[in-house]
């Protein structure tokens, strides 16, 4: 409920002013050195041939997949905005991932070097890989999974993630993976609207130096007892004292151990679904966005390939991401695989146990292609170029940068002091709804240009439109659509079609809107601004300021609460909220000492309902909050208090003084931020 609910360009996030036009002057340029540009597996002809034929160009695409049974039809846009892509056509998605490279002779090849946050590491090469999926899928099978049924994956980031994934996938049962830093009232609304059946977990996993705990949240989310679970499949991970509930309990290693390591891949449509991913939206409630086989791994392989130039023979390739991202879905679970990459897996903190563990590991394994996000780098900038300058990081020779708009200072030093200026940089953007990346620069064409994403790849099309959905034109701001469909498109939101055709594509009739602010330069490259709704973007991660709003206002002293994402120098965004408490908690947050009680009783109460990841930064008790006389939050205000900024214009609010008693509260209380 911000005050124009699709917003003003670049007026809810992103630099704004007199920022932006800096921004836009960034003037470096790096273009790719003769030598990558000669040996880069996509060249400037690729947008030709994509722009000649939309169609035969994904269809070839689609094709250096395997299929069971061949498609004959590229798409069906008939039941738009529902696409079909491929959709006569049979594949299995684990097969592709694992077994053609094993039958094409590669099963000695390393998929994943995989690094323990304590230093224990395991390999598993493609024939590893293909067999503990295989005991896996049987091991599913045995607990009654069948193709269609969902399952639900809260793990850690280790090997059985992926295992498990493609388990899911081998026999056809849609995975919903749920990141591990959610909570268990989290996890429970994401295993009851996936109506979920099984849920593979972990007695816990390492963070910052420590095991940290699964399974009692996914405990305390099935003691609701209104999930259609029949089970709980648990890795023995950290060896933690757990709970245990006889018949419903499985243990991963009496399961999956004894299994049989052969098992037949099943064949399913191209529109089946493969995966529910759920995603902060507009509304408190998490969106499952879903996405079917044949069209999210053309584009999840197709994209991988160019776009971080991948060559699986010689690369060794990173992306930091978790699973529970769709960035971990599509560039670690899938993407990789099924280009026959190597690669690793760390499940731990980038600090533990020192500052430099990440160029270590990139020294250690001679990681080649990196894939991290904007926050990470702005954190290894605050820590300092000697901490990199210890390792030997010459092996990379390309980097990637995602779920953020990257300022060009972060951009440069990223490629200058982890890239020893040589390595191109690419900058991807795109969403859980989108499945794969759409507007990046090529590495080996693009005269890349810091803090833009550019242009969009060969076979998307995107745009900047103006509120009449008309292009705006060169030098110009307005709303980033795409125009036509893609084979990763989400095909729906799980159990709800008519919010999909609603969120996606109805303010734009014809054309998806994503959500975010672009501007256009004078090149026709496109920079990013920001989400124009009410998502926000902390450390990378879609957060929705109605969902943390719905969380505080559950709390019993709590009366009303508005969320804002203030901008941050490390995070990108930070979480800032704004309370008014029921009379009864006002007495007791004004007793000494108490003040910051209640503070931290709410903030702890965000995290038991949302996660950590939800955690505000702030929380400001306040006696009002600005309205507009139709009764709608002013969140602009907020955000200009939030940002310790000279409060902007107050007239349209229902009553003016509001920002006064805000501010004036504000100085005087002992519940500022916390
Ligand atoms: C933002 C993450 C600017 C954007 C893959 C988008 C970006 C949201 C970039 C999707 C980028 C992602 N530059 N902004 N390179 N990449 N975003 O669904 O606001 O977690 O709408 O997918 O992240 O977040 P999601």
């Amino acid at each position: 409920m911000s005050e124009t609910p699709a917003g003003t360009p670049g007026t809810t996030a992103g630099p704004s002013g007199d920022a932006l036009e800096n921004l836009l002057a960034e003037g470096r340029r790096f273009p790719p050195s003769p030598e990558f540009a000669a040996q880069a597996n996509a060249g400037p002809d690729l947008y030709a041939d994509a722009a000649a034929d939309r169609l035969g160009f994904w269809a070839a695409r689609a094709r250096e997949l395997t299929w069971e049974t061949p498609f004959t039809e590229v798409l069906d846009w008939s039941g738009a905005p529902r696409a079909r892509w491929f959709a006569d056509g049979r594949l299995n998605a684990a097969y592709n991932a694992v077994d053609r490279h094993v039958e094409a002779g590669l099963g000695d090849r390393v998929a994943i070097h995989w690094e323990g946050e304590p230093g224990d590491t395991r390999t598993l090469t493609y024939a590893d890989l293909q067999r503990e999926v295989s005991r896996a899928a049987n091991a599913l099978e045995a607990l009654g999974v069948r193709t269609g049924d969902r399952v639900a994956i809260y793990l850690p980031l280790i090997p059985e993630a992926i295992v498990a994934m493609l388990a899911c996938a081998r026999i056809g049962a849609p995975h919903s993976v749920v990141f591990g830093g959610f909570s268990a009232e989290a996890l429970h609304t994401r295993i009851l609207d996936a109506e979920a059946s099984l849920v593979i977990t972990a007695d816990g996993g390492y963070r910052r130096g420590a095991p940290s705990a699964l399974k009692p949240a996914v405990d305390e989310a099935l003691a609701h007892g209104d999930t259609p679970v029949r089970h709980v499949l648990v890795v023995r991970r950290t060896a933690q004292d757990v709970d245990w509930t006889p018949g419903r309990d499985v243990w991963w290693h009496e399961a999956v151990d004894g299994a049989a390591d052969v098992h037949a891949p099943v064949a399913v449509e191209a529109e089946h679904p493969l995966f529910i991913l759920y995603t902060s939206g507009t509304t408190g409630k998490p969106k499952g966005i879903f996405h079917t086989t044949g069209g999210y791994l053309t584009q999840a392989a197709y994209t991988h390939s160019v776009v971080f130039d991948l060559k699986p023979d010689t690369d060794v390739y990173w992306c930091t991401a978790d699973v529970g991202w769709v960035t971990g879905h599509t560039y670690v679970a899938y993407g990789p695989l099924l280009n026959g990459a190597t690669q690793v897996l760390y499940e731990g903190t980038p600090d533990t146990p020192h500052k430099g563990r990440w160029w270590e590991l990139v020294q250690k394994y001679g990681v080649t292609i990196l894939y991290t996000a904007p926050t990470a780098i702005r954190t290894f900038m605050k820590w300092g170029e000697d901490v990199p300058a210890r390792f030997d990081l010459s092996s990379l020779r390309v980097l990637g940068s995602v779920g953020e708009p990257i300022n060009p200072e972060a951009w440069i030093w990223y490629r200058r002091v982890i890239g020893g200026d040589r390595t191109p940089v690419v900058d991807t953007w795109w969403q859980t709804e989108t499945g794969g990346i759409m507007i990046s620069p090529l590495p080996g064409v693009t005269r890349a240009k810091p803090g833009s994403a550019q242009v969009p790849l060969p076979g998307v099309s995107a745009e900047v439109v103006n509120e009449a959905g008309e292009p705006v034109g060169n030098g110009r701001g307005g709303y980033l659509v795409l125009t036509e469909p893609w084979p990763g498109m989400l095909r729906g939101i799980w159990g709800d079609e008519r919010r999909f055709a609603d969120t996606y594509w109805s303010r734009f009739p014809g054309f998806y809107f994503a959500g975010d602010g672009a501007k256009k330069d004078d090149d026709g490259d496109v920079w990013l601004l920001g989400r124009v709704d009410d998502v926000m973007n902390v450390s990378g991660h879609r957060l929705s300021t109605t969902e943390i709003e719905s969380a505080l206002v559950s709390h019993p002293w709590v009366a009303e609460a508005a969320v804002v994402g203030a901008s941050d120098e490390t995070t990108g965004q930070a979480v800032v909220a704004f309370v008014i408490l029921r009379a009864d908690a006002v007495e007791r947050a004004d007793e000494p000492g108490e003040g910051s009680d209640v503070v931290a009783s709410l903030r702890a109460h965000v995290v038991h309902e949302i996660g950590p990841i939800a955690k505000p930064r702030s929380i400001l008790i306040v006696p009002e909050l600005p309205k507009t006389r139709s009764g709608k939050i002013m969140r602009r205000l907020l955000r200009d208090v939030a940002e310790h900024r000279t409060v902007g214009d107050v007239t349209t609010l229902a009553d003016t003084s509001v920002m006064d008693m805000i501010s004036a509260g504000l100085h005087g209380s002992a519940a500022a931020p916390a």
